[in-house]
C-alpha cells in the first residue's frame, strides 16, 4: 500500500449544455481540494486526463486547473492520454509521482466534453484509438470495433444477445439510483432485447442499448502518501494498481480473449494477495455490453465462453456474489472518455467510504475493484481499493 485517495469530486454526467471542459475542470478540481481539507497551495503536482482534443477546439488542457485558484499558478501540470483509460493513466502518473517522493499532494482531474459533436462525428474522433492502418475504415466508429468483437464472440460461443440485454437492464437499473449518471431511468428487458426504431442496430449485433452514450463530464481526486493520509478526514488506499498494455492491432491477438485485461487482473489480485471473490464489488469498463460480458471472463469470474452465467445467475447484480457496476457503469452513467477512469475511482471511493448516494450505497463495501480499458483491450488498468482505516 503506497498511496491513498483523500478527496474527490464528480460532476453530473450527461449532455451538459453551457459547460466547457474548463468549467468542468475548475468545478471538480476546487471541490476535490476542499473535500480533501487542504488548500490549493498544498497541491504539488497536477495531472489532467483528457483523451482527445478532437472533441473540442481547446486541445491544450494542462493549465486549465490553474484557473481554479491563483495559488495553483506555477505548479507543474501535465495532460495525460491513454484512450478510454486516460483517467486511470492520469491517476497512475500521480501514484508514480508519489512513489518517487516528488510530491505530497497530487491533484488528478479527468474531463471530456464530447457532445459538441453529434454521435457520428464523435465516432470519427474515437476511431483514432483503433489501429488506424488496419481498423479505421470499420463503420460506426468504435461501436464498429466492438461490433466485430461481439460477432467473433457469438461465432465461437453462440448468440449471447439475451445476456447483453440483461447487462443493459442491470446497468440502467443501477444508474437510475445514481444522481451523477447520464441516464437515470430503467430500461425494460424487452426494449433492450428487441431491435426497434428506438433501439436500432448500431454495429454487428450491438443495438443502441448495448452502447455507452456520448457524454460530457469530469471527476477529480486528490492523492497523497499513506503517512499523510492517516491524518486526513477520509482515506481510501490503493491495495494494488496494475497497468498492462497489449499490441494495438486486433489482427495480432485473439481479440475475444481479452488477454491484457486478464493479465492486469491477475497481477493486481497477486499484488493485493486476494482472490477475486474477496472483493465486495467491481466497477468494470462496460463501454459496450459485450465488453462487460467478456470482462467477467477476463477477471476470472467464469471460464471463457461462460460469461453469460454471471448475469443469468444474478452474480453481478447489486445483491449478487460480486456486484458489477452498481454506479450504472459507462452504459448508464455515461462515458466521457478522459473522465471515465477517474469517475470509476470516485464511485469506488464513495462506496468504500459509505458516502455513495442513497440507493446506490452497498451494505457491504470493504474492498472494491476498478477495471478501466483503453482501446479494444489495449491499455488496461486495474486498481484494488480499500479504506485505510
Ligand atoms: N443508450 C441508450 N439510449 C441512448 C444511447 C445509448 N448509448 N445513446 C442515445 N440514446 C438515446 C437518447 O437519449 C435519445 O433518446 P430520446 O429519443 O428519448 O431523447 C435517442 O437515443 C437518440 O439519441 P441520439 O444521440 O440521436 O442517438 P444516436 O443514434 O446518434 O447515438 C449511439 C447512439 C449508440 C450511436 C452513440 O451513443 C454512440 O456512438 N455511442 C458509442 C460511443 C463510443 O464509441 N464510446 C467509446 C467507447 S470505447
Amino acid at each position: 500500500m503506497t498511496a491513498c485517495i483523500v478527496g474527490w469530486s464528480h460532476s453530473k454526467f450527461g449532455k451538459l449544455d453551457g459547460e466547457t471542459s474548463e468549467s468542468l475542470i475548475v468545478k471538480t478540481a476546487s471541490e476535490a481540494i476542499a473535500h480533501a481539507g487542504i488548500e490549493p497551495r498544498d497541491v504539488d503536482v497536477i495531472y489532467v486526463g483528457n483523451m482527445n482534443g478532437g472533441f473540442v477546439r481547446q486541445e491544450f488542457h494542462s493549465s486549465l486547473p490553474l484557473q481554479t485558484h491563483p495559488d495553483l499558478r506555477f505548479k507543474p501540470s501535465t495532460r495525460v492520454e491513454n484512450a478510454c483509460a486516460t483517467g486511470s493513466a492520469a491517476i497512475h502518473m500521480g501514484l508514480n509521482t508519489l512513489a518517487a517522493k516528488k510530491a505530497r499532494f497530487v491533484l488528478v482531474v479527468g474531463v471530456e466534453k464530447m457532445t459538441e459533436l453529434n454521435s457520428a462525428q464523435a465516432g470519427e474522433v474515437l476511431i483514432k484509438a483503433s489501429y488506424v492502418a488496419e481498423e479505421a475504415n470499420i463503420e460506426a466508429g468504435f461501436a464498429g470495433i466492438f461490433g466485430k468483437i461481439t460477432s467473433a464472440y457469438f461465432q465461437r460461443y453462440g448468440d449471447k444477445s439475451d445476456a447483453l440485454a440483461k447487462i443493459a437492464v442491470k446497468a440502467h437499473k443501477n444508474g437510475a439510483k445514481n444522481p451523477f449518471a447520464h441516464f437515470q431511468k430503467e430500461f425494460a428487458y424487452e426494449f433492450c432485447r428487441t431491435p426497434s426504431d428506438k433501439n436500432p442496430f448500431v454495429a454487428g449485433p450491438l443495438k443502441r442499448t448495448d452502447c455507452s452514450p456520448v457524454t460530457d463530464g469530469a471527476a477529480a481526486v486528490v492523492l497523497t502518501d499513506v503517512g499523510t493520509a492517516l491524518g486526513m478526514k477520509q482515506a481510501i488506499a490503493f491495495r494494488a494498481a496494475q497497468h498492462v498494455n497489449d499490441f494495438l492491432p486486433m489482427s495480432k491477438r485473439d481479440i475475444i480473449k481479452f488477454e491484457g485485461p486478464a493479465l492486469a487482473w491477475k497481477q493486481a489480485l497477486a499484488e493485493a494477495h486476494l482472490d477475486l471473490l474477496d472483493l465486495s464489488f467491481v466497477e468494470s469498463h462496460d463501454c459496450f455490453t459485450s465488453a462487460e460480458l467478456i470482462e467477467y471472463e477476463a477477471m476470472g469470474l467464469t471460464a471463457p465462453g461462460e460469461g453469460e452465467r454471471a448475469i443469468h445467475e444474478g452474480w453481478v447484480e447489486r445483491d449478487g456474489t460480486l456486484p458489477v457496476n452498481v454506479s450504472g457503469g459507462l452504459k448508464a452513467k455515461g462515458h466521457p472518455v478522459g473522465a471515465t477512469g477517474v469517475s470509476m475511482h470516485v464511485m469506488t471511493a464513495m462506496q468504500l467510504n459509505g458516502s455513495a448516494p442513497e440507493g446506490m450505497q452497498l451494505k457491504t463495501a470493504q474492498m472494491g475493484g476498478v477495471f478501466n480499458m483503453g482501446g479494444a483491450a489495449v491499455a488496461n488498468y486495474v486498481s484494488i481499493l480499500e479504506p485505510l482505516r
